[in-house]
């Protein structure tokens, strides 16, 4: 495929932030589209989206570094990788973006879908993945300052299921978001969506997981399904002066303030508790060792996000003191495709297990479900409602 013309331009998040999209035309008359998404919750080692700001990243990527790349021949992934580098200094957004766009139009001009072009092995198959979605919201996801309503200070209360195929584990997933809102109904608790389409409602920790509890056993007898509940802590958001510090109601004790040695304990409580199999970012982004010490305690999946950053510098500290048994992908955080799949394979190598993720504000680019795909990885975590979370689910679909 030979790059005939490659233009930066402006689109909105699901935020309705304005971001970046990358199309490239071809000499075949092809067109490719890509587009990054955005955190909220970021993590303090993430790589910038703009190194500079938006405009100034499309304005120089129009006038000086579209010429550098027309012309190119990209024939596969690492083409993709080659042009990468070009592009590190202006950020993760613009980076994805183009590399997103070439592997649209390599697909599209290839007629194969994006994990073939993505499978650097070439190896043709078919991909189970799961799925875990988001049933309830807190903290930064629900738009509000924490501490001056009542929320969840838990960012995202998930379920996944093992059903036999995807489309069963989706709709499973659906159930228990619609039986959480007829719980909130029957409550009369007034109810929201936050950025990921968690329900966001006046409740406490504690009162989030009581009804996800309950929706989650309303949907097993339907289904007769085993359905697991997970959380995301992201609890960097709630760390201050070496305290976690919960606002609503965490335990049955009246305590707010949790020291680290008390957050570990918390946290082994809850996975007891709750039957937890999945515990993302319990402790500070900085704090490899309470990773560690939990990890070595359950065989509970503890998730690395704030913690690796995607980045295999990161992951090979964690790996070298036993922090967390798994990590989430997300390319932005690292921003490279290149680099993204360099922690993949460190990952498999070490045996964690890796979640592609989607992030708070999100465009409707599918290429991370194709991403989970090509890499054959275990898991997805995607909402479960809205079209920037349905169109990587329906990816998933059609593969
Ligand atoms: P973000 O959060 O996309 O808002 O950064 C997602 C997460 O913490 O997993
Ligand atoms: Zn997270």
């Amino acid at each position: 495929m030979i790059i005939k013309n490659i233009n930066a331009r402006t689109i909105l998040n699901s935020h309705a932030d304005l971001t970046v999209e990358v199309v490239v035309k071809t000499e075949k008359g092809i067109k490719g589209m890509g587009s990054a998404p955005k955190g909220t919750s970021t993590g303090k080692h993430e790589v910038k989206n703009f190194f500079k700001n938006r405009v100034k990243t499309i304005k120089e990527f129009n006038f000086f570094l579209k010429r550098k790349l027309i012309g190119r021949h990209v024939e596969s992934l690492k083409d993709v990788f080659m042009i990468e580098e070009a592009l590190l200094p202006f950020g993760a957004g613009i980076t994805l973006s183009t590399s997103y766009a070439l592997i649209d139009a390599l697909s599209r001009e290839n007629d194969v879908p994006k994990w073939k072009i993505l499978n650097p092995e070439k190896r043709f198959f078919k991909h189970k993945i799961t799925p875990i979605s988001k049933i309830i919201g807190g903290s930064v996801h629900s738009g509000y300052p924490q501490g001056k309503l009542i929320l969840p200070d838990i960012q995202e209360f998930l379920v996944f299921n093992k059903a036999r195929n995807l489309e069963k584990k989706i709709i499973i997933n659906k159930e228990v978001h619609n039986a959480l809102k007829e719980e909130l109904i029957k409550n009369k608790i007034v109810s929201g969506v936050d950025y990921e389409g968690g329900w966001i409602a006046p409740i406490s920790n504690v009162e989030a997981f009581k009804l996800l509890e309950k929706a989650v056993a309303k949907v097993k007898a339907n289904y007769k399904e085993k359905i697991f509940i997970g959380v995301d802590i992201a609890s960097s958001n709630f760390y201050k002066n070496e305290r976690y510090v919960y606002y609503t109601k965490i335990s049955e004790k009246e305590k707010q303030k949790y020291n680290t040695e008390e957050q570990y304990e918390l946290i082994k409580t809850l996975i007891k508790k709750y039957k937890l199999k999945y515990v993302e970012d319990p402790f500070n982004e900085e704090d490899f060792m309470s990773h560690a010490k939990l990890t070595k305690k359950t065989s509970t999946m503890i998730i690395g996000d704030d913690l690796f950053v995607t980045d295999p510098e990161r992951l090979k500290r964690g790996i070298e003191v036993k922090a967390c048994n798994s990590i989430i992908i997300k390319p932005n955080q690292i921003g490279s495709l290149k680099k993204t799949f360099e922690t993949i394979k460190i990952a498999k190598k070490y045996k964690y297990i890796s979640v592609i993720s989607h992030r708070s504000k999100e465009t409707n680019d599918d290429t991370i479900a194709h991403i989970g795909l090509a890499q054959k990885l275990p898991f997805i975590k995607i909402g479960i409602i809205n079209g920037e979370r349905v169109s990587k689910l329906n990816a998933l679909l059609r593969n």
